[in-house]
This record gives structure tokens, sequence and C-alpha cells, in this order.
């Protein structure tokens, strides 16, 4: 972020939970309160994997950034729902490997936005950005985003672990015409731009109701659903995915051999993958 921009007034509700802190607490943080956690200890209570999913889904995110930067020559990332800063952020894997990459945040907490700033301040490639991730001219339009995500420079927009926080409303503001608007922005940026998607998903509609149902609760209407495999893999429609294509994360190119089947969180899973524009 660079002096000047502008920061706007702050208003935290501590009283109810936020996805942002709830994330933060299975992340093992501290920037949560008794909301939240009373939040997570019911999801735990449906999902006792909820921890497991949190830190198998940041892995899959540094494994992404470090892929697209290393192997495809990303140099610029806008990551939609960035959540609280935790360790190895985006703009840090990224940046280790090419020190001239540039991110942009994008969050609607005001607690990420607080956070963010303190952690950003110094870094003049890296911008936080507050908006909601379904006003994609808002977003692409920011003067943080004008001055950091330039033409022709290859991009990648990410959607880590934050469509199950939107609901279906059949008009612009539906998570399927929210991805389709960013992939068009994508495209007026040129030609081999990239899309990372995943979302919490199960088979099971009883996790489905009941993790939605508190969740929309907790957060006070905050929250979108868990959703089908297929619900996710109509959001990649017509675009190329790369290898492996779209699977639970812990399967996208890991690093370390992944959990064999009977180790793994069977209630649900981060289910996505990689588009090339
Ligand atoms: C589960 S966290 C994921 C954080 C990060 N992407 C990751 O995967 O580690 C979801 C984040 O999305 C943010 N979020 C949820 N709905 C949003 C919206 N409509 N606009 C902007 N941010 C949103 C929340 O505040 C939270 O920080």
């Amino acid at each position: 972020m660079v002096r000047g921009e502008k920061h706007e007034a702050l208003d935290i509700d501590a009283g109810t939970a936020s996805v942002a802190r709830m994330y933060d607490f299975l992340l093992g943080g501290v920037e949560n309160y008794w909301s939240d956690r009373q939040a997570c200890a019911a999801l735990l209570d449906i999902a006792p994997s909820a921890r497991e999913i949190a830190h198998h889904n940041r892995a899959f995110l540094r494994r992404v950034v470090k892929t697209l930067v290393r192997d495809y020559g990303v140099e610029q990332f806008l990551d939609h729902g960035s959540g609280l800063p935790t360790q190895d952020n985006v703009h840090q894997v990224a940046q280790r490997l090419d020190p001239g990459c540039r991110v942009v945040y994008v969050d609607n907490d005001p607690i990420v936005l607080a956070h963010g700033r303190t952690t950003l301040d110094e870094n003049a490639n890296t911008a936080i950005v507050h908006a909601d991730i379904r006003d994609t001219d808002d977003i692409f339009g920011h003067p943080a985003t004008e001055r950091l995500i330039k033409p022709g420079r290859r991009t990648a927009a990410l959607f880590v672990s934050v469509l199950h926080c939107l609901p279906d409303t059949d008009d612009e503001y539906d998570p399927a015409a929210v991805i389709r608007r960013t992939a068009e922005r994508l495209g007026t940026l040129g030609p081999g731009n990239f899309m990372v998607i995943c979302q919490l998903v199960s088979d099971d509609p009883e996790i489905r109701h009941k993790v939605t149902a508190l969740m929309d609760e907790s957060t006070r209407g905050n929250w979108g659903r868990v959703r089908r495999r297929s619900e996710v893999r109509a959001y990649f429609d017509g675009c190329r995915t790369l290898e492996p294509g779209l699977v639970d994360v812990i399967d996208w190119r890991p690093d370390t051999p992944p959990p064999p089947a009977e180790a793994r969180p069977t209630e649900w899973v981060e289910w996505g993958g990689v588009a090339r524009l």
C-alpha cells in the first residue's frame, strides 16, 4: 500500500460471528472474539474436520500461488475474500519467488482491512481494497487496483474458500455471474490469465443444510451455501483447467504425500481447481 491511499472508518461488530474471524480461529489465530469461538464450537459439532479443512485449504492456496508464479509466470494477483493476514500470505509466497509480484487483496470484513493495512503498509507492491467481491467494477476501478494491476502482465484472480459465502441470487450478484464478469475483466488485461476457485462442498444433504443454517444464523446472513461438486463445476464452464482438473484441494499438485482415503475428512471438502482463460 502506498501512503495517501484512502483509509475509511471501520465498524467492527464483535457480537456477531464473522467468517474471517472464525477462519482465523480455526487456523489457530488470535484475531477472534467470543462470538466467533462460539460459532466455531457449534460448527465443529456438525463438522469435526473444520480445522483440518481450513489448514488444507491454506496449503492449497500456498501451492497454487507458488505454481502460478514459478511455472506460469504470473506476476499479478487479485485475491478475492483474502481473509485475515496469517503466515504465508499471497504476497509473501509470490514475492519470495518474484519480488516484483503485485497483489491486491479484496475483503469486506473491517477487521481484515485494519490488519491488512498494518501488514501491507511497507510493501508498495500490495494493497488491500475494502469491497464486496460481487462489485467487480468497483474492484477493477479502484485506484489501488489501477496502480498495481497492469494490462499485459500475467494475472490470476483468486476466489479461494469464499464462494460459499455468497448466496444464489439469479442476478448479477450470483456467484456464477461474478465469476463470468471477473473472467471478462481479466480478458481485457490480456490472454492466458488464470482463475482459481474452490469452495466447500458436501455429498451429504444433511451437512449441507446444517452448516448452511448455522453459518447463516451465526453471521446474520453473511453466508451463502455449502454446495455440490456439480455446482462448483458449473463455475468453470467453457474453461480449460490446469492438471489435475477439479479435485479435493488436498489433491491439487500436493508437495507431500496426501493423506490416504481413510484419514481424510468425510463430511465435506474444499473442492475446485485452476482455470486458464
Ligand atoms: C474462509 S475466508 C478465506 C480466506 C482466504 N481466501 C483463504 O482461503 O485462506 C473467507 C473470506 O472471504 C471474505 N468474504 C466473505 N464474503 C465476502 C464478500 N461478499 N466480499 C468480500 N469478502 C468476502 C470474508 O470476510 C473472509 O475473510
